[in-house]
């Protein structure tokens, strides 16, 4: 992993294409101080809130439009877990473009996500419809990601839960590990990773997936509940 410092500049790179420009960007204007972000959710993703707000404004300076989620949103309001498909479709809503495939192995908990989707629709009284932005597939997700054969501008690894005791913690890191060599040939150039239950004891469950995208040249932007990873482009 690079040293904090090279972590730290390689964020700087990518805030200075806003922080210089005249007029408010599109990113100023979602995630900036005051701005989207911070109307719609506030502090709500609790400590994943800086990964989430770096890894999204990431994905739409590079222009991204498809997002891949494994392991769905499984309960209505549940920051515990991270209420990723809340907070992905809430984006493309608002960016009125894009989609996200969401891919869970539970029937049950795929239901919960699409209730979730369908009351903000109905809550919101959005104009666009945020249901049109959300694919729901039942699957394993690494068949899933194996069959997938569009373009992943955004990838977030989210399934199966962790266990710190063996042999739960090597089967969901041999997982997560799995995913990701599914999916790699089908990330864009300026793809962005993000790996969820990072923090934990003996490596969490992104222990295997970050060596591999760190031993293919990807580097590590932060690092914390989440470990948010992207590539040089442009070079
Ligand atoms: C931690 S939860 C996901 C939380 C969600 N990303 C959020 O932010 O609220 C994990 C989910 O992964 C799903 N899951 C477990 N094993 C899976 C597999 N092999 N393939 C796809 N989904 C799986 C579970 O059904 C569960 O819904």
């Amino acid at each position: 992993m690079p040293p904090f410092r090279q972590q730290v500049s390689s964020l700087t790179q990518e805030a200075s294409t806003f922080i210089h420009s005249p007029k408010p960007s599109r990113v100023e204007e979602l995630f900036g101080f005051g701005g989207w972000f911070d109307r719609t959710f506030g502090k709500q993703p609790g400590e994943r809130l800086l990964t989430w707000r770096a890894a999204l404004s990431i994905f739409v300076q590079r222009n991204g439009s498809l997002i891949v989620e494994t392991g769905c949103q499984r309960q209505i309001e549940d920051l515990g877990d991270g209420s990723s498909t809340r907070i992905i479709a809430m984006l493309l809503h608002k960016l009125d473009n894009g989609i996200l495939h969401s891919v869970d192995i539970s029937a049950e908990n795929l239901n919960s996500a699409k209730t979730v989707i369908y009351q903000l629709q109905a809550k919101e009284a959005l104009r666009f419809h945020l249901v049109d932005r959300v694919r729901f597939h039942l699957s394993d997700s690494v068949e899933f990601l194996r069959k997938f054969d569009s373009s992943i501008d955004f990838l977030y690894l989210d399934s199966c839960d962790y266990f710190e005791d063996e042999p739960g913690r090597s089967i969901c890191q041999a997982h997560q590990l799995k995913e990701i060599e599914a999916a790699f040939d089908k990330l864009s150039a300026g793809a962005v990773v993000l790996l969820d239950d990072n923090d934990f004891p003996h490596g969490g469950k992104t222990k295997l997936s970050k060596q591999f995208l760190s031993n293919r040249g990807w580097f590590c932007i932060l690092d914390w509940t989440q470990s948010l990873w992207i590539r040089s482009i442009g070079e």
